[in-house]
């Protein structure tokens, strides 16, 4: 953990109540939660523990009921829908468990769809995507749509995806829970050297404890509370 440690992520006091018929449901329950930057965090805990919901909270892409979350000293209630947009496209990319690769673009298109919405120049844009593709190892497959790749494939390809535009956080829903250990393990390790090259703060949650192993910290949840937060020694 290096000494001057800047908060990239702040949750205060958060909790997020999901209505179904007539009752309401306490997915997470008073969340304290500062994320420093270059963090490898483990989000752990049972099915049902609120992993996800967190995930969706700090990605924006839902909002809590109650408290609040920065990002990079911003508060995000405090924007409007389309600053929110454009504080996510910048700094967040998102890896989701189901990958969510928009089935008719090719892998090559995928990974470029996030710079759409920046002005990069088509030559740069192609480039940048080839390079990623080629980071993730995943090049020979530009051309290929999603249900031409495996498993394995298309998670790499969303993470060059989540990773094209250079945000600073990267929050991945249980990256390598579809993947057979070798594909997840080495997964793992290109998204361990990404963090420790690019300096991204990764947040991801995880059943599996191969990949806490691998966590710079642990943060458990239990019933929507955090029960036990662990930070080995750096
Ligand atoms: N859209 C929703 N509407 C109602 N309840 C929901 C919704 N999303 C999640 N929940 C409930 O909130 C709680 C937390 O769910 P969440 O998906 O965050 O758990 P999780 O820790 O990610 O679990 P898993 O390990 O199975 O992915 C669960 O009880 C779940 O049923
Ligand atoms: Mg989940």
């Amino acid at each position: 953990m290096p000494v001057d440690r800047q908060a990239v992520i702040k949750v205060e006091n958060v909790s997020k109540e999901y209505a179904f018929g007539k009752q309401t449901l306490l997915a997470l329950k008073d969340i304290d939660l500062t994320v420093f930057r270059g963090e490898f965090l483990a989000l752990a805990g049972p099915s049902g523990s609120g992993k996800s919901t967190l995930l969706n909270l700090i990605g924006c892409i839902d909002t809590p009921s109650s408290g609040s979350i920065s990002i990079d000293g911003d508060k995000i209630a405090d924007k409007t829908p389309n600053q929110l947009a454009d504080l996510r496209a910048s700094k967040i990319g998102f890896v989701f468990q189901t990958f969510n690769l928009l089935p008719v673009l090719t892998a090559f298109e995928n990974v470029e769809y996030p710079l759409l919405r920046f002005r990069v120049n088509r030559a740069r844009r192609r480039e940048r995507v080839n390079r990623y593709l080629r980071l993730v190892g995943v090049d020979k497959f530009a051309k290929q749509r999603p249900n031409q790749l495996s498993g394995g494939q298309r998670q790499r390809v969303a993470i060059a995806r989540a990773l094209i535009t250079g945000p600073r956080i990267i929050l991945a829903d249980e990256p390598t829970a579809n993947l057979d250990h070798r594909t997840g393990d080495s997964i793992l390790k290109l998204m361990k050297q990404l963090n420790t090259e690019t300096d991204t703060t990764f947040v991801f949650s995880t059943h599996d404890p191969r990949v806490m192993e691998m966590a710079g910290r642990i943060i458990k949840l239990h019933d929507g509370g955090i029960i036990h937060s662990d930070e080995k020694a750096a």
